[in-house]
């Protein structure tokens, strides 16, 4: 069975969202990030720090790869993995991807105050980098093939949508 696969911007919920659907569906969940947090021993914020983005960019070119050979999961990736083309097309060949969105507002009351995500945090402005980021990828997110405004909706509800949306392939 195909892999359900969930991206979209930072602060949209992918991890919560997509444990609550692995456990509805009873398949098992995997976070990408995590993956690479545990292969490196080093939190994300330190990845970057130690090594920089396009290193970070090539260990998760890497897990993905990894990743889309498992069957019938529920896949949690980062925020910026489906702007490179080559994940997108590796997680498609066995795996449907939906993207959760939310406004940059929304996204600046979730993420604001959290120091784990390093594109965000250094930033002086961080509600004009989210903006920037989401416009930049807006491109990427729309790929995907549903989406899913979490706005206002708890990660409970937000896997119920996902549920009714999935189309039957993802079964078969
Ligand atoms: C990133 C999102 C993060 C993590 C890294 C880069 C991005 O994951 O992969 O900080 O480029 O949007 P989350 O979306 O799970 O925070």
């Amino acid at each position: 069975m195909k892999n359900i696969v969930l991206t979209g911007f930072m602060g949209t919920g992918k991890t919560t969202v997509g444990k609550i659907l692995a456990k509805k569906l009873n398949r098992e969940f995997v976070d990408t990030d995590a993956i690479i947090e545990e292969r490196l021993g080093a939190t994300i914020s330190e990845i970057f720090k130690k090594i920089g983005e396009p290193k970070f960019r090539e260990f998760e070119t890497q897990t993905i790869a990894l990743i889309s050979r498992l069957q019938n999961y529920v896949i949690s990736c980062g925020g910026g993995t489906v702007v490179n083309p080559v994940n997108v097309e590796n997680l498609n060949k066995n795996g449907i991807i939906v993207n959760l969105y939310a406004s940059a507002d929304h996204i600046l009351k979730r993420i604001g105050e959290d120091d784990t995500r390093p594109l965000i945090k250094q930033m002086l402005n961080p509600f004009d980098q989210i903006k920037k980021l989401l416009a930049q990828r807006q491109k990427a997110y729309e790929q995907c093939s549903f989406a899913v405004n979490t706005e206002d909706k708890t990660p409970e509800q937000v896997a119920e949508e996902i549920l009714k949306k999935l189309p039957q392939t993802v079964f078969s």
